[in-house]
């Protein structure tokens, strides 16, 4: 196995605005580990610290640092998530003016969500028809007046899923390799939700840069597995030919077998998962993204789909805001 360094050494020339505070604590899961007769840890990326946490806090490290190299002093972006109410946050602390499209007029949006937009100071914009071409539209509309006016644009994918922001998700790989080799424990699984794409993406440059020997396994939070595979291979290999690393993409996994009803709506397993969690270790997972990935990973333990000795890693990505509304 190539040394940690390797890693730092990929990541190097790409500035890291040090928004998540990192490492975030990996432990083993005890008790549930004994209910579910397999050793189970988990990495808390629910507890990147800033503004309300989760994994988005790791692209945006990158983010910010890329549109700070390049001297914008505008952030934009669409859609009320996770994502982008970390991102106005982060623009704010960095003295940037963070523009964010929201799907629907202003009487549709959560009133949580926009407590924290208005919060962080961000300008809000309203795509009032739901289609993708209104979105677009109104994007264009938006990012054309700015420019006009002379400010330095830097456009954020909706989930931070570019190649800059999963640079976020390969430092965390390192984290994953210091820790297995301060502990001399070795992940033979890694099991998270995948969406919109760099956290499984920096996991899988990671793992490649590194060489660690484990699975990863994204659990899909809305799409086929065909489909998010594909996704999840075009955005690792433009990553890993900005980085110029080879990538090999027959180690792309993904189940989708834990989406339940849809994206965004409950499954009994999720629901059941959650509990679980929740009451072994008062760990909180929530209902679109974490609590389904969790449903796979107990499947996976009750089925025996783990073998005796291996080491299983549950990455919480976060979803804390889904908690509340
Ligand atoms: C809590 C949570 N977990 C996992 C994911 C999926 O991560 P990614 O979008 O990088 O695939 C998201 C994305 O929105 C999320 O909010």
């Amino acid at each position: 196995m190539h040394t940690i360094n390797s890693i730092q050494q990929v990541l190097d020339k790409y500035p890291n605005a040090r928004i998540s505070i990192t490492p975030t604590p990996i432990y083993n899961l005890s008790r549930l580990s004994s209910h579910l007769g397999c050793s189970v840890y988990i990495m808390r990326e629910d507890l990147t610290g800033f503004a309300i946490g989760g994994n988005k806090n790791r692209k945006l490290d990158y983010l910010i640092g890329d549109a700070l190299q390049k001297r914008a002093d505008t952030l934009i972006t669409t859609k009320a998530s996770s994502f982008s109410r970390n991102a106005a946050a982060a623009g704010k602390v960095f003295g940037l003016e963070v523009h964010v499209i929201l799907v629907g007029d202003e009487s549709e949006q959560n009133s949580n969500s926009q407590a924290l937009f208005h919060q962080f100071g961000t300008i809000l914009h309203y795509a009032s028809g739901n289609s993708a071409e209104d979105i677009t539209a109104e994007y264009d509309r938006i990012i054309g007046d700015l420019r006009n006016q002379e400010k330095a644009v830097y456009e954020l994918h909706p989930g931070g899923s570019d190649s800059i922001g999963s640079l976020g998700y390969i430092n965390a790989f390192d984290q994953i390799i210091q820790y297995s080799k301060n502990s001399g424990i070795h992940f033979n699984k890694i099991i998270h939700s995948t969406g919109s794409t760099a956290t499984q993406v920096g996991l899988l440059l990671g793992q490649c840069i590194s060489e660690y020997d484990t699975t990863i396994i994204g659990m899909a939070a809305s799409q086929k597995a065909d489909v998010q595979k594909e996704r999840i291979r075009e955005l690792a290999l433009a990553t890993a030919q900005m980085l110029e690393i080879p990538f090999d993409d027959s180690k792309i996994v993904v189940d989708d077998r834990f989406i339940g009803p849809g994206y965004a709506i409950q499954s009994e397993e999720g629901e059941n998962a959650t509990n679980l969690f929740a009451l072994q270790e008062g760990v909180l997972l929530d209902s679109v993204y974490t609590g389904k990935a969790a449903a796979g990973l107990i499947h996976y333990a009750m089925n025996e789909m783990f073998s005796e000795n291996e080491n299983v890693l549950f990455i919480h990505t976060g979803g804390n805001s889904g908690l509340f509304y």
